[in-house]
């Protein structure tokens, strides 16, 4: 290994995790002891400016808030109250999130990939319940919406699972990220898409305005439910609750997953939220889980939610996104998009940025800086690597110190070294 742990302490806990785990992930060798606003810090003494942010569920490490509604309600309210009963957080949950969000009704469940799949077997019921017996769902290329064997297996892109290849679970129709290639698609069996608005993983890649409507006008025509998968871009990190909100009111889907920040990246939550019409599929037993809704991610999800209100998250995304973007300008083969801080650093002719983003870990520079490669696009011969900080803890000093000592020079070196 060419990158080091940073001392003897994080040396001994990656020996032991690396004895015991399953060896599904690859993490770069840091350890964290204790995060805290935009920090990591490991237990030899070292810190880190976390600009991955646990792939965008964190806002700020630790939010006092959250922390505490966690607390107060394990001290003076319940442990898990099941959804065979009612609690008083679950009544707050539900009605705050539909108020933010919108939309009429809220389905509780804890991780994403639990939540996307609640979101396809909806559509899947939908059309039984219309007498459809072999019922398909439109997803788009590079895509990914969790795990889940139904998407895992159903996935096109060369990425690290692609050896999960066939047999592919039903009901999935994969086709390019275009409405003609949907249209094309579409057949007497079609339900529904569900799409990500920005693709997180794939990139990130952004939607054009154009794009999007084109498919949300597709579903339209066609009577096809639409949804959007907004659990790494929704919750402010785009500059909007949702990022389809850029596009005005519209295209606005039948429904949408959320997740990752709505815990307060301390309690795993997510929610299926969405219209009347489309909810109305879920009748008593056809979806459900233990966890879902119970009191603790509640109160968690509604201290998470009032803090992104109070301090106006998406705005301040906003603002913080173009700024770092501005400053990422003009470094030799390097392209920066983004929306909010949610940004795709494209690295030119090379096939990984791993050892950069190691570097910036790792290296020599300070302050150091967590970022994660992405993948490699052979059509366009560049890398891609994700930044993703936590918006509520960003300050433009921050940033600034970020791109000046240690991006900048550590993009600019090791490009010069590979090339
Ligand atoms: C868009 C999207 N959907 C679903 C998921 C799955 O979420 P989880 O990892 O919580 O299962 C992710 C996770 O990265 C995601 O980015």
């Amino acid at each position: 290994m060419r990158y080091r742990p940073l001392g003897p302490r994080s040396r001994e806990i990656i020996e032991r995790i690396e004895r015991n785990s399953a060896d599904n992930y690859m993490p770069y060798p840091f350890v964290v002891s204790r995060a805290k606003g935009p920090y990591l810090f490991d237990p030899d003494g070292n810190k880190a400016l976390d600009f991955l942010s646990a792939y965008s569920a964190i806002l700020t490490h630790m939010h006092p808030d959250v922390a505490k509604a966690v607390i107060y309600e394990m001290e003076h309210g319940s442990d898990l109250v099941s959804r065979a009963l009612y609690s008083e957080r679950f009544a707050d949950f539900v009605e705050l999130l539909a108020k933010i969000t919108g939309y009429e009704r809220v389905l509780p469940k804890s991780d994403g990939g639990s939540v996307t799949d609640s979101a396809i077997a909806g559509l899947l019921m939908h059309g039984n319940k219309r007498g459809i017996s072999h019922p398909e769902v439109i997803l788009t290329k590079d895509y990914f919406h969790g795990r889940n064997w139904i998407f895992a297996s159903n996935a096109l892109f060369d990425y690290e699972q692609s050896h999960l290849k066939r047999p592919s679970a039903q009901g999935i129709v994969v086709v390019d990220n275009t409405a003609e290639a949907i249209e094309a698609a579409i057949n007497k069996n079609s339900v529904g898409m569900f799409i990500e608005t920005h693709k997180g993983e794939g990139g990130p890649l952004f939607s054009t305005k154009e794009e999007y409507m084109a498919m949300r006008g597709l579903a339209r025509d066609k009577g096809l439910f639409f949804g959007a998968d907004e659990i790494q871009t929704g919750l402010g990190r785009c500059g909007h609750i949702m990022a389809w909100q850029e596009y005005g009111e519209k295209a606005r889907p039948d429904f949408v997953t959320l997740g990752k920040a709505l815990g307060g990246g301390i309690i795993p939550v997510s929610a299926l939220v969405g219209s009347e019409e489309f909810m109305r599929i879920f009748t008593p037993g056809s979806d459900g889980s233990t966890f879902g809704g119970y009191p603790i991610a509640c109160a968690a999800a509604c201290a998470s939610l009032k803090y992104i209100q109070r301090e106006n998250i998406p705005q301040k995304a906003l603002e913080l996104g173009n700024y770092f973007a501005s400053l990422m300008r003009g470094i030799p083969n390097v392209n920066i998009d983004h929306r909010g801080l949610l940004m795709r650093v494209e690295i030119e002719g090379i096939r990984s940025a791993k050892d950069i983003c190691l570097e910036m870990l790792l290296g020599e520079h300070q302050p150091r800086v967590f970022m994660k490669h992405g993948h490699y696009n052979p059509e366009k011969n560049v890398a891609y690597t994700r930044i993703a900080p936590p918006p509520g803890a960003m300050t433009k000093v921050l940033i600034r110190e970020a791109v000046e000592k240690t991006i900048r020079p550590v993009l600019e070196n090791m490009r010069n070294r590979i090339t």
